[in-house]
């Protein structure tokens, strides 16, 4: 089991400390820019943890060093934390292992799942996207990876790129059009209840098919009254609608060559 130090307590640093801690290894230190979520934590960790705001106060070991603060803020806090005998990793799918340069044993320890901090996680479920600049040290990260899950990937930066901007598109604007359809139904007093089952069907079927396979709608079938219609339906809510013929447009594309 690894020694290991997590840099930042938000959402994904929360998770991570308790579920390391519960898979057996030693949470050497956490650290967070400000008091209030290393509070939070405490309960949760062994009293051998050591808390601290301040980078420079970080404990040298050969284990993991887990960056996981807001992407704007890993190279400032890779390049500001001391240098350290551990391999430094962080947790963004959108930034490049480059901004650990300081650290000569660096790495990528990417989640590809959503995490909030007050929503339970399942870990095992959770695909884990790895790179390192040393291969042993991609090993080392893979094995403490397999401790959460059996989803362990080894993924470049160039593919970790590709694949955060694909998790966009499949998570938060999915989840944003959701949110669309629920403010649709309460501005017009239906309960948003009766698309559950609906919403459930949409993602159960991209299990068995590509989701390409699957498509249905008006855009699919080239319905252009019932477009019309909705487009009409509306007119008083032109963000809604732009983005509808935007997609609409989009789905055109795919299955008719035009939109
Ligand atoms: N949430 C997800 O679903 C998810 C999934 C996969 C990967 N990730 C990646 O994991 C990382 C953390 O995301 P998160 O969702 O846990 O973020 P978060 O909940 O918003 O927490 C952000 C953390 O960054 C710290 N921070 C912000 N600016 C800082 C600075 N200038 N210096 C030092 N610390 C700073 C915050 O400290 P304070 O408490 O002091 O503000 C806080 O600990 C990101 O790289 C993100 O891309 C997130």
């Amino acid at each position: 089991m690894a020694s290991i130090t997590i840099l930042g307590a938000g959402n994904v640093g929360q998770h991570f400390a308790k579920a390391l801690h519960q898979a057996g290894h030693q949470i050497v230190q956490v650290y967070n820019r400000t008091p209030r979520r290393l509070q939070a934590l405490m309960p949760y960790l062994p009293p051998t943890t050591q808390f601290t705001t301040h980078l420079q106060q970080l404990l040298p070991h050969n284990g993991l060093y887990l960056i996981a603060v807001a992407d704007d803020a890993v190279a400032a806090v890779a390049q500001t934390m001391p240098a350290v005998p551990g391999v430094v990793a962080h947790t963004s799918g959108a930034t490049p292992m480059s901004v650990l340069v300081k650290h000569p044993r660096r790495g990528i320890f990417y989640p590809l799942q959503t995490f909030t901090a007050a929503h339970t996680v399942h870990f095992e479920q959770v695909p884990f996207c790895i790179d390192a600049a040393l291969p042993h040290d991609a090993e080392f990260l893979q094995a403490i990876a397999q401790t959460l899950s059996p989803r362990v990937y080894a993924i470049t930066d160039e593919q970790r790129r590709i694949l955060h901007v694909a998790a966009v598109f499949a998570n938060n604007f999915t989840n944003h059009l959701l949110a669309i359809a629920d403010d649709l139904c309460k501005t017009n007093g239906v309960p948003f209840e009766i698309l559950k089952p609906l919403i459930a069907e949409t993602l159960k079927k991209t299990e068995q098919q590509p989701p390409r396979n699957v498509q249905t709608g008006p855009a699919k079938r080239a319905d252009a009254q019932t477009i019309a219609q909705h487009l009409a339906l509306l007119q008083n809510q032109p963000h809604y609608q732009q983005l509808y013929r935007l997609l609409s447009e989009s789905i055109g594309k795919m299955y008719h060559g035009n939109p």
